[in-house]
């Protein structure tokens, strides 16, 4: 029959330092299917590097090692990991269980990474957990158990695959007595049963209870001695599976990996709280001051567009300064309605003015009148504090009627009187305050008193026939104050036949518009990019500590029959979850910030976008994604024996 375990000249040789230790010398071993074999010899002789060897969880230096006639000495990791999970069940010295999953899910990990159905794994789980007397502490966890309870708990997860072969380092090390001797019962019952036993211990007492030891000293077996008794007939109780369930699927493996990944977030709630608190800082703060620096951005614009940056004049002649007469009829009330049809302009007014003196009860001003359409109050911008502006009725029969500024209300009213409905004398006739506008921007204090009345009523009563002097149009902030001339002369040059006018936008404050725009965009930006590289710090922090403490935990994993890529995904997966529910806690964060805060401001509120959310979203996974993986991806190509080392 073909031995289930041969070594040919096995050498293993560990560097430490600059110095080369030969720990294995030329070892060559077979084990046969069903024998019990104690290893023993002194400490430091070479006992656990060969078992480890034996269980796959470490390669020789040089040569062969076969597992039921497969070749593993230049088997790849995941060749070795599959060889684990199927024949091989190790039993440690120190047990080596997970400690914040309970007993039952520590026994059924190596069955998470086979194809076994659920089901069985519960019942086999239980099974064995009753027939080591476990049966009432399946939902312990290992630090609410026993140092005995604790190494069954680990037989029971060598056996739960239905390993072959049972290796068992100094299973007894850590227990007393009594326990040490339940142990080996159990070891003897799996022998009786058909399983190699491989128990490597110091105790002879132990020792002798195998049919063959095999002694080794300085990294070279001295001696292997075999006795002719033999209890190979035991009772056959413990359960082996039916059949070999072979490997998880992919999809299974990917499912058992998100369920691993949520169990091991519960389990380590704190950690992955301090993760998530990354993510949820950083992202709700790049949102929130994203969308802060928006809602002010906006706010600012549109106090600025106020102004009159979507405001546009057209005057006759070919330029300030030089005075043409031939020109001065260019503009006429046609052009107004001509512009008027256009549907990029949202309001048009022809200007003319005059300077007249207004007199109230002993009260006068010498002022300037500007005759303008109903439209001008809405293009200019113009707020009115009382009353309102003139209508199209005011306009096309000429009233007169006035609507006067806040300068010229604390001027004519200095007691303070309610100037609507007031009549004042403008060119020794009677005229009605019927509004007062405010003007926006900053106050001029002192400054001249403005008045303004329908252009109709200004030619009709005051100065008679009169060019226009100026027409001022509003047109759609979609375009820019540059598009907005270059339609406007188009229009007109075709209207006129030549060029007899000029336009002029307000190209200084569009400019300055711009500008304020742009250098708010860049601090928001900023601002943001602070946020991301805080929150991400600490992602990252925390992600490199969770992996180098889990070092442990992916050892166990390994060594009971995972592949790196089951680790992988675990890791992976874990990571996605983090940022997930960061993230969506973060954008909710920030929307509550927001909302919050529109209760206690109406200055401006906050305007959320979707980039930034997106930006933050994207950011806060690479982090994770990044320093969840790769050192994720160290530590599950880690020899298993290393990994364990590590705690
Ligand atoms: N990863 C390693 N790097 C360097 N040297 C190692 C490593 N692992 C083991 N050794 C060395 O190999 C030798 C054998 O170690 P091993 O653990 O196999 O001894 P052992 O027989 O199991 O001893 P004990 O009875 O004390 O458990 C020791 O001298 C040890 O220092
Ligand atoms: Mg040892």
């Amino acid at each position: 029959m073909q031995p289930i375990i041969e070594l040919h000249r096995v050498s293993r040789e560990f560097t430490a330092g600059t110095q080369k230790i030969r720990v294995l010398n030329a070892v060559s071993l077979s084990i046969e299917q069903g024998e019990m074999v104690a290893i023993v010899g002194a400490s430091g002789s070479g006992k656990s590097t060969l078992m480890n060897i034996i269980g796959c969880l470490d390669k020789p230096t040089t040569g062969e090692v076969y597992i039921a006639g497969t070749p593993v000495h230049d088997a790849d990791s995941a060749l070795l990991a599959e060889l684990r999970s199927r024949y091989l069940g190790f039993i440690f010295q120190r047990y080596h269980l997970m400690p914040y999953l309970t007993a039952q899910e520590n026994i059924a990990i190596p069955a998470l990474y086979t194809a076994m159905p659920e089901d069985e794994r519960i019942a086999r789980t239980q099974a064995l957990a009753e027939k080591l007397g476990l049966g009432n502490r399946l939902h312990h966890r290992p630090a609410q158990l026993s140092g005995g309870q604790q190494q069954r708990v680990s037989i029971c997860r060598a056996l739960i695959n239905g390993a072959k072969v049972i290796l068992a380092d100094e299973p007894t090390g850590a227990l007393d007595s009594v326990s040490g001797k339940a142990l080996m019962d159990v070891l003897h019952q799996l022998h009786a049963t058909g399983h190699t036993v491989i128990i490597v211990t110091h105790d002879l007492k132990i020792a002798q209870q195998a049919q063959r030891i095999v002694e080794i000293s300085d990294g070279k077996i001295i001696a292997d001695t075999r006795s002719t008794s033999s209890n190979n007939d035991g009772p056959t109780y413990l359960p082996t599976p039916e059949r070999d369930n072979g490997r998880a699927s992919l999809g299974r493996s990917l499912y058992e990996s998100v369920r691993m990944a949520w169990r091991s977030l519960l389990g380590h709630r704190l950690r992955a709280f301090l993760s998530m608190l990354g993510i949820i800082i950083g992202i709700s703060s790049v949102v929130s001051s994203m969308a802060v620096g928006e809602g002010a951005r906006q706010a600012i614009m549109s106090e600025i567009g106020k102004l009159g940056t979507t405001t546009l004049e057209i005057r006759p002649g070919t330029g300030w300064g030089e005075k043409r007469p031939e020109m001065e009829r260019a503009l006429s009330l046609d052009d107004i309605h001509t512009l008027q049809q256009q549907s990029w302009i949202l309001g048009v007014s022809p200007i003319v003015s005059s300077m007249n003196i207004i007199v109230r009860k002993g009260y006068d001003s010498s002022t300037m009148f500007s005759g303008v359409s109903q439209d001008y109050f809405t293009l200019q911008g113009l707020r009115f504090v009382q009353g309102n502006g003139f209508t199209r009725r005011d306009v096309a029969e000429g009233e007169p009627v006035l609507v006067i500024d806040e300068t010229g209300r604390d001027t004519l009213f200095p007691e303070g009187d309610d100037p609507l409905g007031q009549i004042v004398q403008i060119a020794g006739a009677p005229w009605r305050i019927i509004g007062v506008a405010s003007k926006p921007g900053p106050k001029v204090v002192g400054g001249f008193m403005s008045a303004w009345i329908p252009y109709t009523a200004l030619q009709q009563r005051i100065t008679g026939e009169k060019p226009l002097e100026a027409i001022t149009l509003r047109f759609a902030d979609t375009l820019t104050p540059q598009e907005a001339a270059s339609r406007t002369e188009r229009l007109l040059l075709r209207e006129h036949g030549k060029k007899d006018f000029f336009t002029q936008t307000d190209d200084q404050l569009a400019s300055a518009l711009q500008k304020t725009s742009d250098s708010m965009s860049l601090l928001i930006t900023a601002i943001a990019a602070i946020s991301l590289l805080v929150g991400g710090v600490g992602v990252m922090n925390i992600m490199l500590v969770s992996v180098t403490k889990r070092t442990h935990e992916i050892g166990i994993r390994l060594s009971v029959g995972a592949r790196p890529s089951d680790i992988m995904n675990q890791f992976l997966i874990e990571a996605v979850m983090i940022c997930t529910l960061g993230g969506i806690t973060g954008v909710l964060g920030s929307w509550l910030f927001g909302s919050l805060f529109s209760l206690f401001t109406d200055e401006f509120s906050m305007v959320f976008t979707a980039s930034p959310v997106v930006m933050a979203c994207g950011f806060s996974a690479l982090i994770g994604l990044t320093f969840g993986y790769f050192p994720a991806r160290r530590a599950a190509r880690l020899n298993p024996t290393e990994a364990l080392a590590r705690e």
